[in-house]
């Protein structure tokens, strides 16, 4: 989300956020913004720490969130999409729903 903001550099935009169910047994999260697309540069880096184009940037932000989504959540996370329209990131979570169901019917 930062990074969608940080993309629409103080201009006129959105920035869309949905969640979705598409593959069985996993949450989609999407965050979809039209800045100014990522640096085709470091398109092949842009999950590794110390990554940015931002001055005063750490390149902290991706590597993070790729650790904490696949390492503690067994999910996956993607840049989808990229171009002078805008970006799109996708992260994958496993869906804990049959789970949150069996729970709740557990306890009526
Ligand atoms: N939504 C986005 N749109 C355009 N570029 C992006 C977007 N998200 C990330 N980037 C690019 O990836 C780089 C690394 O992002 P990140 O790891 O969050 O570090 P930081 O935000 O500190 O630079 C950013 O500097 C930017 O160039
Ligand atoms: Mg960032």
């Amino acid at each position: 989300m930062k990074n969608a903001l940080d993309a629409l550099a103080g201009r006129a935009g959105t920035i869309t956020v949905r969640a979705f169910h598409r593959d069985p047994g996993w949450v989609t999260l999407e965050v979809r913004d039209t800045g100014s697309g990522v640096d085709p540069e470091i398109r092949d880096q842009l999950f590794e720490p110390g990554t940015t184009t931002k001055s005063g940037g750490w390149g902290v932000g991706l590597a993070l969130a790729k650790r904490i989504v696949e390492e503690i959540h067994g999910g996956r996370i993607d840049l989808v999409g990229t171009g002078s329209n805008g970006t799109v990131f996708q992260l994958r979570l496993p869906s804990r729903l049959p789970e949150i169901a069996a729970q709740k019917s557990a306890s009526l």
